[in-house]
């Protein structure tokens, strides 16, 4: 089912906000290349809303000069303790198999920002 949960101009690149959709708590984050995400406002840690989290690049690499920004993929940060979700798919960078949080369908429509739960 849609819901219309934001203006599309009210979520800027970068930006993330905390909606509710019948009575579900969904973190809708917008990522600086522009698409709309929706993800389970609940960290699968400890529960903090993510909805309050940051949206940054990802960057892979394990040394000292080997650090690479990845294109087109962001994730989402969880404000507590840092736990970081691909604002694609959901998961958790460190456990993605196990640690995850839900994603549901968004995109922008006539100027609104629609979730289909
Ligand atoms: S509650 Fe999200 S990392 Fe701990």
């Amino acid at each position: 089912m849609r819901h219309e949960v934001l203006a599309a101009e009210s979520l800027g690149p970068g930006e993330v906000r905390c909606v509710s959709v019948d009575g579900v708590r969904i973190a809708v984050a917008r990522g600086r290349d522009g698409r709309v995400h929706a993800l389970r406002d609940a960290c699968a840690h400890q529960g903090a809303s993510l909805g309050r989290g940051q949206v940054e690049a990802l960057v892979e690499g394990t040394a000292v000069g080997q650090y690479r920004l990845v294109e087109g993929k962001e994730i989402l940060r969880c404000p507590w303790h840092g736990y970081e979700y691909d604002l694609d798919t959901g998961r958790s960078l460190f456990d993605p198999e196990h640690t995850r949080v839900r994603v549901y369908e968004a995109f922008e429509e006539e100027g609104k920002i629609i979730v289909e739960r």
